[in-house]
This record gives structure tokens, sequence and C-alpha cells, in this order.
């Protein structure tokens, strides 16, 4: 096979190197691409081949190209291997859509022409699904902390008290055990429960690998609220956990700002208000400026002006000690949202259980 071959290409690792070099080479599977997309057979199963062969989800070239290039990639080159990725992605898709349109009316212009088709019928109407809300923002929140160099991690949503609680520097009998109501799977205390937060993932991560560690953590946690019009037994968060030599407060504060700004718009402001979590100290409730009223105060913000959008703190030096971290040498900072929240605030949503319910006309209403 020729050198150029994508799979060979891709197969290979992207090993050390510089942003330059992370261009290049995708440039050079962007050209391949470009080549032989225009000179792909339109037979529909060639064509059906060619789309898996980039498209596929175990094999294909995209995949490959995150399996050997974004998950390996050295932290410094991360966030050049994830943008170019996505660039590559959504030209491929694009070309590979705009191929399909044009096979798809050349082979109904040759039925036409045999008289197999009557083109005077109407057309049949497909109806087209949206993203839900949430997976929406999930993808929101992520391209954000991607774009600063998180890469995203996942974990069980059935967990051990150790990594839920002890672990996170909350000892049985804390006080913060009450006030996240957990289901305990099979009644006993000492067995698996429900995550209650994505917070165990802090502990996972830092178990298994060195630092520095720059991760998101996407998942569903699950409490024993009363289901009311704001809680629900279930619902989304996302957690954040950067550890290194030498993380200060600072880059604490300018990663929240950062973040505001992206996710609420350019004129949002921070405020950090002093709280209290057994895993970071300090701890703080981050708020931003009410989106509706700009900070003036209005109904939304209850004439605040604020309005609190998540916990944060720099990692207490008890955590590290869990997970064999040396808190003399290391720092870092945590965050935790709640999705359901940041998509209700963001999109004008009243009532929690209209995420869960999949009501088609409301979720028409975000296309
Ligand atoms: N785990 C907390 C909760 O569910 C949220 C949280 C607060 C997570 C502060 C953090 C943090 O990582 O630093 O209520």
């Amino acid at each position: 096979m020729a050198t150029n071959d994508p799979t060979t290409q891709t197969l290979a690792q992207l090993g050390d190197g510089t942003p330059e070099k992370v261009v290049a080479r995708f440039d050079g599977v962007r050209h391949e691409f470009d080549e032989r997309a225009a000179g792909a057979s339109s037979d529909p199963e060639t064509w059906k081949s060619f789309v898996v062969q980039w498209t596929g989800r175990k094999s294909g070239v995209l995949s490959q190209i995150t399996d050997n290039w974004l998950k390996p990639a050295p932290p410094e080159l991360k966030k050049a291997v994830g943008q170019e990725l996505n660039k590559l992605k959504a030209h491929v898709e694009a070309v590979l859509e705009e191929k399909c349109k044009q096979i798809e009316a050349g082979a109904e212009q040759a039925a036409a022409a045999r008289g197999q088709i009557d083109l005077s019928l109407p057309g049949v109407e497909h109806a087209i699904g949206t993203r839900h809300l949430i997976y929406q923002t999930y993808q929101e929140l992520e391209r954000i902390f991607l774009s600063i160099g998180f890469s995203v991690v996942e974990g069980p949503e059935i967990e051990t008290p150790y990594y839920n609680f002890e672990a996170l520097n909350i000892p049985e009998h804390h006080p913060a055990r009450d006030n996240m109501d957990t289901f305990y799977i099979h009644g006993a205390r000492g067995g698996h429960l429900l995550r209650t937060h994505t917070s165990p993932m802090q502990i996972r991560t830092m178990e298994k690998e060195k630092p520095p560690v720059r991760i998101i953590v996407p998942g569903k946690v699950y409490r024993r609220d009363n289901p009311d019009s704001t809680h629900g037994y279930m619902f989304h968060q996302i957690e954040g956990l950067a550890v290194d030599a030498d993380i200060t407060f600072c880059d604490f504060k300018g990663t929240v700002e950062y973040f505001v700004r992206e996710f609420l718009g350019p004129k949002a402001k921070t405020r950090l208000r002093p709280s209290y979590f057994p895993f970071t100290e300090p701890s703080a409730e981050v708020d931003a400026t009410c989106h509706v009223c700009g900070g003036s105060g209005c109904r939304v913000c209850k004439f605040s002006g604020w309005i609190e959008l998540f916990g944060a703190g720099m990692v207490d030096p008890a955590v590290y000690g869990f997970v064999k971290y040396d808190p003399e040498k290391l720092s870092g900072f945590a965050f935790g949202m709640g999705v359901d929240r940041l998509a209700m605030m963001k999109y004008g949503v009243t009532e929690l259980p209209v995420l869960t319910q999949n009501d088609v006309r409301f979720l028409r209403q975000f296309p």
C-alpha cells in the first residue's frame, strides 16, 4: 500500500512534536481525504465502504486519530491535536454529506430516466431529530474546557463509599454525608451506592495518573431528593480537576472567569463567595452577573443581580494524601457544576422535569 494511505498514516503514533507539526500532519490527512473523496466511485456499495473507512466508529480514520493521536498526546500538544481533529471532522462530514447528496440525486435522475420514479408524487417528509438540551449543554461545556487543555474522562455511576466520600475527605459521620441523601445498593452502608456527585473521578484519575492532571468528568449523579420543579432523583454534573506543580488561586480564578465569559457571553462578570466543601480549601461558590438583566436586578436573579453557578475551590491537601500525591509539591483546583441547572438558567427553562419527559413539543424548541 502507498505510504500516504490514510490507515498507515494514522496508525502511526503522532510522537513528540510541535503544534506546527501537528497541523502539518492533519493537513496531510485532509489532503489525502480530499483527493480520495473527489475520485471516489458513486456505486452505492463502494461509496458506503469509503464512508465507513473514514468515519467508521471502530476503525475509521477519524476514530484511529482519536485513539492514536489525541488520546496519547502529551499535555502540551493536546489542545492543538483536539482543535485540528475537530476541524478535520467537520471538513470530512461536510464533504461526505455534499457527495451523498450528489449521489442520491444522480441515482434518482437515473431512475426517473428509466421511468421507475413518478416525479410528480409529493415527497416524503423526514422528521429530523434534535440533540437533547442537556446533551447540547454538555457539548458546549466540553468545547470550552477542551479549548484550554482539559480532557474528558468518564466514570462509574455505581461507586463505593470510599471514592464517593472517604477519599474526598468526607469520613463516616461527617455531616456532609447527610446533605447528599444517598441511594445505597443492597441496603448495606459498607457496600455500593449510586454516586451522589462526579467528584469520585477526581480520586480515580489521580490514583491512575501522574500529574499534571487536567480533566473534566461529565455524567449522571443520583440523590434521594423529593422530586419537584427543581429537584429529581437523577441529575447531570460536570466535574473539573486541574493539578500541577504550581497551580495558584489566580489560575483558578482566571479559568473560572474564562469559563463564565465563554458560557454566558463576554459581558458576564464573576464573583467568588466563600463556601465549604470537605475536599477543597478554600472553597467558593461561583456567581455570575445575571444573564437576563445584566446585573441590575430582575425576577430571575431575585433582584440581586447575581446568579449562583457552581461550587469550586483549591484541592484540599488532605485529598492528595489518599492518592499518594505530594501536597508539598502539588496544588490544584476543582469544580463541580450542575448541568441541568446551567441549561435551565441559560435557556430560561423553569421546570426540571421537562428535561427528562421527552415531550417533543419541548425538545423542538431547542434545534
Ligand atoms: N461535588 C459537589 C456537589 O455535588 C460539587 C463540587 C463542589 C465539586 C466543589 C467540586 C468542588 O469539585 O471543588 O455538591
